[in-house]
């Protein structure tokens, strides 16, 4: 089974990021499953054509995934631009896709809702991904919630690339969503995204964390009286770190009374440093050899184009593109 998932080298990794995506990266590579993860540089370019933010976002994203546990070994870590045959693949599937479908896509009805300015790139960011997806031969692709009508897009690009040039070229692939964590919230209780500015970062030293901890939107009740879990920031983030024992303690805690937002919130703090101190250690190792975190890069590149060059060969065969070179 190949598994495929991608994400922006967009700025800062968040704990959003975690739940929502990485974290099932490394479980499904240390499951044995054909993992093939990359760095979505090309759709990185939608949103800022900021040429430093762009490589030192690079290089933090392939530093941060390894040290959370993709392992360049098992897994095929890549950078999406060292494959440009998604963008030749992009081409095809544009010519087979209804303007309305990406009309009706909601990430980018939001981004233009925010005063993003809306470049063609941006539009058509949805058929990219399904190309990122397709041109691998994937079967299950694991996102956050945020990506599920990304996924219903790229299932219906398959269906359509395949009927109008022949059945079973593309494979059609399913999401992988865990429900649990597939909307982190992020310190003013909205989702968590780096372009909400909202997100608590996994790489930040154990004070700036505890620091963004303290920024968490919390409403106004006073320390001595009973608080309610169910519509606490600070207690949804803490419910995806602690263990049950603690939680059911802290859940107690709130409802008593006597406990306040202060203290949950500095628990909160030493739980994320806790969940991230190896992660963090192997972090700063490897920052210190970019040169090595690209040779890996380099190795994923390779593979993934074999198996790219491989469904071109047979898109440009099935649809009577001639290739004369
Ligand atoms: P951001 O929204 O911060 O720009 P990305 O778009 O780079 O994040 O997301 C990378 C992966 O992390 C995607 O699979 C996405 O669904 C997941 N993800 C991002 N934010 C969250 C969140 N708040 N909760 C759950 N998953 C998330
Ligand atoms: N759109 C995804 C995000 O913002 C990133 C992405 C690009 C992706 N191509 C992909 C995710 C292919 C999964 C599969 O998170």
């Amino acid at each position: 089974m190949r598994i495929l998932s991608g994400v922006q080298p967009s700025g800062r990794l968040h704990i959003g990021n975690w739940f929502g995506a990485i974290r099932q990266f490394v479980k499904l590579q240390n499951d044995g499953h054909d993992c093939f993860y990359f760095l979505a540089n090309y759709h990185a370019l939608t949103s800022s054509q900021d040429k430093a933010f762009l490589a030192e976002s690079t290089m933090h994203l392939a530093t941060g995934m390894i040290s959370l546990g993709i392992d360049p070994e098992k897994s095929t870590l890549f950078v999406q631009s060292d494959v440009p045959q998604v963008a030749e693949l992009t081409w095809f599937l544009n010519c087979v896709c209804p303007m309305g479908l990406l009309e009706r896509a909601t990430s980018f009805k939001d981004k233009v809702q925010r005063g993003i300015q809306a470049n063609v790139g941006l539009f058509d960011y949805p058929v990219l991904q399904a190309a990122d997806i397709l041109i691998y031969d994937s079967n299950v692709v694991p996102v956050g919630a945020d990506q599920k009508q990304h996924l219903e897009i790229t299932r219906d690009l398959a269906g359509k690339l395949n009927l109008a040039w022949g059945d079973n070229l593309l494979v059609v692939p399913e999401p992988y969503i865990v429900e649990s964590t597939a909307v982190v919230p992020g310190i003013d209780g909205q989702k968590m995204s780096k372009s909400y500015d909202n997100t608590i970062e996994i790489f930040a030293t154990d004070k700036a964390t505890t620091k963004r901890c303290r920024q968490i939107v919390t409403d106004s009740t006073p320390l001595e009286d009973p608080k309610d879990p169910a519509t606490c920031n600070v207690f949804s983030l803490i419910k995806l770190f602690a263990s049950p024992e603690e939680l059911a303690e802290i859940e107690a805690a709130y409802r008593a009374g006597g406990y306040g937002y202060g203290h949950a919130k500095n628990r909160l703090g030493e739980l994320i440093n806790a969940e991230f101190a190896q992660a963090r250690e192997r972090y700063e190792q490897l920052r210190s050899r970019p040169d090595d975190v690209k040779d890996m890069l380099a190795e994923g590149g390779r593979k993934a184009r074999k198996v790219a060059d491989a469904t071109m060969a047979r898109i440009r065969e099935a649809s009577g593109i001639l290739t004369s070179y």
